[in-house]
C-alpha cells in the first residue's frame, strides 16, 4: 500500500497530463533508472550513453546516478596527455593520499569568510606569515597593531602579480597626484607604466591590458637571458608605478639580477626624487631560491623589494590554484587594495580579486610545510637541481654525425637558476629539423616537451611580435624540460633515452639519404615535410580538445617515418 505522502506526490508529478503523455514520460523514466542503475547489458564502466554535446552544450534533462556521473568524468580525464610526463609544466601533479584528504577538507571552506572559517582563516594567516619569513619580511616595518605579515593567497602567481600591480599603482598614484597637485579624478587620466623584461609570462599582458598600463621593455641577451639593469636609468621614469624582476623565467630558468637592479632603482630615485619600488615575480622561483646556496640577496632583504609573489602550485608544492603575494607592509602598499566587510557578521577583509575561493590551497600548502619542513624543502630543491645537472650533462655529450654538439644548451646551466633544462637545436649545424621537429617526434613516446619561438607580443606596439632577446630573431626557437618534483632520476632517464634513440633514427635517415643521388632534392624533401609538421602541429594546437599526442602520433607515423626525410 502506498503511502499518502508518496501518493500525493505521485498526483502533483502527473497533474496535467495525458494518460498517452504519462506513459511516454514514464516509458523515459524506466529507461533513465536501467540505466543509472540496474541495466543488464551495461556496467557503469562500460555505459555507452554520452555526456556531453560537441559544442553548445546543455544541462541534461535528468540527471544520473553518482558512480555514472563520476565515471563519465573519469573517461573524459583519460582524454588528457599524461601529467607526469609533461616537462613543459611547472605546475604540481602528485599527491600524498593523506594530502588528497586535506585538499577535500579545504574544499567546502569558503576562505573569504572570516565570521564562519576563523581558524581556517588563521591558517591562512600563519601561511602568509611562513612565507613571509622564508622572503625575509621585515618584521619592524609591519603595523604596530598586526600580528601577522600583510599578504594573501591568491589562485596562482597571476592573481598576486595583479594585486601587486595595483597596490603599486594606487600608491604611485597618491605620489604624482601630490607631486603635480592633481585631484584624485584628474590623477586617473594619466596612463601609467611598468618597467619589466621582455621575458615576462602572459600573466602581465593581462596586467598590462586590463588595468591600463603601459609596459616599458627591458631587453635581454640570449645569453642566460640576461638583461642590463643600466637599462632602467633610461626606462624608468615619473609615470613608473614599478620596476618587475623575474626570478626565474619560465623560458629557461634564469634568474633576473634583483640585487643590482635594487642598486640601481636607489640611484635613479634618489636622483629624481621618485619613491619606485620593485616586484619580484617569484612564480616558480620562490620556492626555491630560499633553498639555494651561493645566491645574492634577492628578496625584502632589498629596500627596494615591495612586494614578492609565487605560485604555491609550482615548486611550492601545493594543488593547483594556489598562489602568495607578500607586501613589504600595510601602509601606503597592501592597504590600498584591503575591502572591509561586514554583513558576514563581524569584519571581514579581503584584498584578492575573487571574493569567495575555497581554502583547498591553503590547506595543501600547509600539508606541505608541515609535511617537508625546511630541511625537506632544502633537499628536495637540491635533488631537482642534481637530477637537472645530470640530465644536461648527458644532453651536452649527444652529438651530431659530424662530432658537433647536436644541443645549445640555453638554461642557467652552472649559475643559479630553477631546475629547468634548456636547449636548442645546435644553429650552426643547418640540420633540416627543429625544436618543434623534436617536440613532437617525442611527444610519440608519450613525453610532452614543448618547443617555443623567440619571440613576444609588444603591447607598447599594439602586441606586434617582436624578438624576445636583443640579439635573437623571433623565429628562433628553443625547448625546455621543467624538473618538477615527480620528474625522477628514472623517468629523467627514460626522456633521455627517448631523445637520443630519436636522434639515432633521424641520423639513420640522414645517412640513407646520402647514399642517394639527387642530395638536394631530398633537402628539399625535408625542408616540405617539416613545414608540413609545422602547420600541422599549428593547426592542432588552435584545434580545443584536442588529443594532441594521438594526431601527432598520425602525423610522425606518416612523416616521420616516410623515407625520404633526409
Ligand atoms: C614568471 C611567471 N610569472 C607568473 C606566472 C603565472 O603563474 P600562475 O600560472 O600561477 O598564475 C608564471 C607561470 O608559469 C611564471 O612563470
Amino acid at each position: 500500500m502506498t503511502d499518502p505522502l508518496t501518493s500525493r506526490q505521485i498526483e502533483n508529478e502527473y497533474d496535467g497530463l495525458s494518460n498517452e503523455e504519462t506513459i511516454e514520460f514514464l516509458k523515459r523514466e524506466v529507461l533513465r533508472l536501467r540505466d543509472a542503475s540496474s541495466n543488464y547489458f551495461s556496467t557503469a564502466l562500460s555505459c555507452n550513453t554520452a555526456t556531453f554535446s560537441k559544442g553548445f552544450s546543455q544541462i541534461p534533462a535528468h540527471g544520473s546516478a553518482p558512480t555514472q556521473c563520476k565515471e563519465r568524468l573519469v573517461q573524459i580525464q583519460e582524454l588528457d596527455n599524461r601529467p607526469r610526463l609533461n616537462t613543459s609544466s611547472y605546475v604540481n601533479v602528485v599527491f600524498e593520499e593523506e594530502e588528497k584528504d586535506v585538499a577535500i577538507q579545504g574544499l567546502s571552506v569558503n576562505i573569504a569568510d572570516s565570521s564562519v572559517y576563523p581558524a581556517s582563516i588563521d591558517l591562512h594567516d600563519n601561511v602568509v606569515d611562513c612565507i613571509a619569513g622564508l622572503w625575509n619580511c621585515p618584521k619592524e616595518e609591519q603595523a604596530k597593531d598586526s600580528k601577522n605579515f600583510a599578504g594573501a593567497g591568491t589562485v596562482g602567481s597571476t592573481e598576486a602579480c595583479l594585486l601587486a600591480l595595483l597596490a603599486h599603482k594606487f600608491r604611485w598614484r597618491k605620489w604624482y597626484a601630490a607631486r603635480h597637485g592633481l585631484s584624485e579624478t584628474e590623477v586617473i587620466g594619466v596612463i601609467p607604466n611598468i618597467v619589466i623584461p621582455t621575458h615576462y609570462q602572459a600573466c602581465w599582458e593581462k596586467a598590462f591590458r586590463y588595468f591600463d598600463v603601459q609596459p616599458k621593455f627591458m631587453y635581454a641577451e640570449f645569453d642566460k637571458f640576461r638583461i642590463n639593469p643600466e637599462d632602467m636609468k633610461d626606462l624608468v621614469d615619473e609615470k613608473t608605478i614599478m620596476v618587475v624582476g623575474i626570478l626565474g623565467n619560465h623560458y629557461n630558468g634564469t634568474y633576473d639580477p634583483i640585487w643590482e637592479m635594487d642598486k640601481i632603482l636607489t640611484d635613479i630615485n634618489k636622483e629624481n626624487g621618485f619613491q619606485v619600488g620593485l616586484h619580484v615575480d617569484a612564480a616558480s622561483g620562490g620556492f626555491i631560491a630560499p633553498f639555494q646556496d651561493n645566491i645574492p640577496a634577492w628578496d625584502f632583504r632589498l629596500k627596494n623589494v615591495l612586494t614578492i609573489s609565487a605560485s604555491g602550485h609550482k615548486f611550492g608544492e601545493s594543488s593547483c590554484g594556489t598562489g602568495w603575494i607578500v607586501f613589504r607592509h600595510r601602509e601606503n602598499l597592501s592597504e590600498h587594495i584591503e575591502v572591509e566587510v561586514t554583513y558576514l557578521g563581524g569584519i571581514s577583509y579581503s584584498m584578492t580579486l575573487n571574493f569567495s575561493r575555497p581554502a583547498t590551497g591553503v590547506y595543501v600548502q600547509a600539508y606541505k610545510f608541515l609535511r617537508l619542513g625546511m630541511h625537506g624543502y632544502r633537499r628536495k630543491v637540491a635533488n631537482q637541481l642534481e637530477t637537472t645537472m645530470l640530465f644536461r650533462d648527458k644532453m651536452r655529450a649527444l652529438k651530431w654525425t659530424n662530432g658537433e654538439p647536436l644541443f645549445e644548451i640555453c638554461d642557467s646551466d652552472q649559475e643559479p637558476g630553477l631546475p629547468v633544462f634548456a636547449a636548442r637545436v645546435n644553429p650552426d649545424l643547418s640540420l633540416p629539423f627543429d625544436d618543434f621537429d623534436l617536440q613532437h617526434a617525442i611527444s610519440e613516446f608519450h613525453w610532452y616537451v614543448s618547443a617555443y619561438r623567440l619571440s613576444f607580443e609588444d603591447f607598447g606596439n599594439g602586441g606586434k611580435v617582436e624578438p624576445l632577446c636583443k640579439d635573437k630573431p623571433s623565429s628562433a626557437s628553443m625547448f625546455r624540460v621543467v624538473f618538477k618534483s615527480n620528474l625522477t632520476v628514472t623517468l629523467a632517464e627514460n626522456l633521455y633515452d627517448t631523445i637520443s634513440d630519436v636522434i639515432e633514427h633521424i641520423k639513420e635517415k640522414e645517412g640513407e639519404a646520402k647514399t642517394k643521388e639527387d642530395e638536394s632534392d631530398t633537402a628539399a624533401i625535408a625542408m616540405t615535410i617539416r613545414k608540413a609538421m609545422d602547420l600541422r602541429s599549428k593547426q592542432l594546437r588552435k584545434k580545443k580538445n584536442e588529443h594532441f599526442i594521438q594526431s601527432t602520433c598520425c602525423v610522425l607515423r606518416k612523416v616521420y617515418i616516410a623515407p625520404h626525410r633526409f
